[in-house]
């Protein structure tokens, strides 16, 4: 039975400029639905949900839409989970053309699911599209989207103890199957779920990090405010070279003075003063965090003075030895707040902290209190789907 949405008229807008974002449509979109009929078990499903990871297990469906220029975006469909066949000349293969999004569903006390920010993922996805020269898919259709599937899979939505939540992965990506260098003329978006549990496997202890001096990871004019795949494949020789130096994560310096600080492999920064004052790096070559962007607003309403603004590597290191950064924290949907311990370089470290910063937690606390339910959303943030 296909769900009954409503959804726009089908949008075959190629993104000239990004243009405004409709935040207040009701989308018109049909949806069908194909209930799997080899869903996980119950026990299954409980021995899943105590111990999820990060990325691992799968839910029982998925959603699908696709794109052409004449047709504008159509056939969606939430159908049983699986695997894609593609042509081995589909574009995506070759040239990469794909942006993702993600995002969380949280269950709180009472067995209702909320999602946080989800219009700023859509916005996201609209922008890193632009860049990539995709189709546009105005905001209440990713809403809706998103929602079909956590609907009809809710059941793999775990309980709030632990802070587990769903991870969602929205992606869309060139599907034409053409060896030219072009914008692909058929594009697909999916969603999909899994169940995600803390994204350190030590939980919420200090990480360490590692400063790359010889790889960077965009520059300008390049796609670094956009998530895309691409930045992510050329993260990764960094963060490899990270773990070899017993790090957790990898910090990117900006590409032309190789002087300030960018982000994380996954995460944005913020660094803590003695005096209460907080900076995180300003964005235009970072991914514009929506945790990041959350923080500024939560800790100013917790009293901290936050500025945005180009922090360079040298104001971290002596910050750091005179005592006037006192704590330093990276911020992400799946990484939610973790503590940094230190930063490692080649023929350096700043002092070893194996202690969670008291700011850092207590905007943490604030942050997950929000997103649970467990606290008041002054800023109108959840969304409830269930
Ligand atoms: N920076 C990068 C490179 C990321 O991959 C992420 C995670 O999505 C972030 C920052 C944090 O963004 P958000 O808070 O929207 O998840
Ligand atoms: C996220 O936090 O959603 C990300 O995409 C980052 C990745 C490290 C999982």
């Amino acid at each position: 039975m296909p769900e009954e949405r409503q959804f726009p008229p089908r949008s075959n807008r190629r993104l000239g400029s990004p243009g405004p974002t409709r935040l207040d449509t009701v989308t018109t979109m049909q949806i069908s639905t194909t209930a799997s009929t080899s869903a996980v078990d119950d026990t299954r499903l409980s021995e899943i949900l105590a111990n999820p990871g990060f990325g691992t297990h799968f839910t029982d469906h998925m959603f699908t839409v696709e794109w052409t220029p004449d047709l504008g975006w159509h056939d969606a469909r939430v159908t049983p989970y699986g695997p894609l066949t593609l042509d081995p000349a589909t574009a995506v293969l070759h040239y990469a053309q794909e942006t993702f999004e993600g995002m969380k569903a949280y269950r709180h006390g009472d067995g209702s699911i909320w999602m946080f920010r989800p219009e700023e993922n859509a916005a996201r996805m609209v922008r890193s599209s632009h860049r990539l020269a995709l189709p546009v898919l105005e905001v209440p259709d990713f809403l809706a989207a998103v929602e079909s599937l956590i609907r009809i899979d809710q059941r793999w939505v775990p309980d709030p103890e632990g802070e587990k939540s769903l991870y969602l992965r929205p992606f869309m990506f060139a599907s034409e199957k053409f060896l030219g260098v072009r914008p692909s003329q058929h594009v697909t978006f999916m969603v999909i779920a899994s169940p995600a549990g803390a994204y350190f496997k030590g939980g919420v202890k200090p990480i360490t990090l590692w400063l790359t001096e010889e790889y960077t990871r965009a520059g300008r004019g390049g796609m670094g405010a956009a998530k895309t795949g691409g930045n992510y494949a050329s993260s990764l020789v960094a963060q490899q070279e990270a773990i070899g130096q017993g790090c957790d994560q990898v910090v990117f310096l900006d590409a032309q003075e190789g002087r300030y600080v960018e982000e994380l492999g996954g995460m944005n920064m913020y660094f803590v003063y003695a005096d209460g004052s907080i900076v995180t790096p300003e964005t235009g070559t970072i991914l514009e965090g929506i945790t990041r962007s959350a923080i500024i607003e939560l800790a100013g309403k917790l009293g901290h003075d936050v500025t945005e603004r180009r922090f360079s590597i040298d104001e971290w290191r002596d910050g750091v030895a005179s005592g006037e950064i006192v704590e330093v924290f990276a911020c992400g949907t799946a990484a939610v707040v973790t503590p940094v311990g230190s930063l490692k370089w080649d023929g350096g470290a700043t002092p070893e902290v194996t202690e969670a910063g008291e700011t850092t937690m207590r905007i943490r606390q604030a942050l997950v209190d929000v997103q649970y339910g467990r606290a008041e959303d002054p800023f109108g943030w959840m969304h409830r789907v269930v």
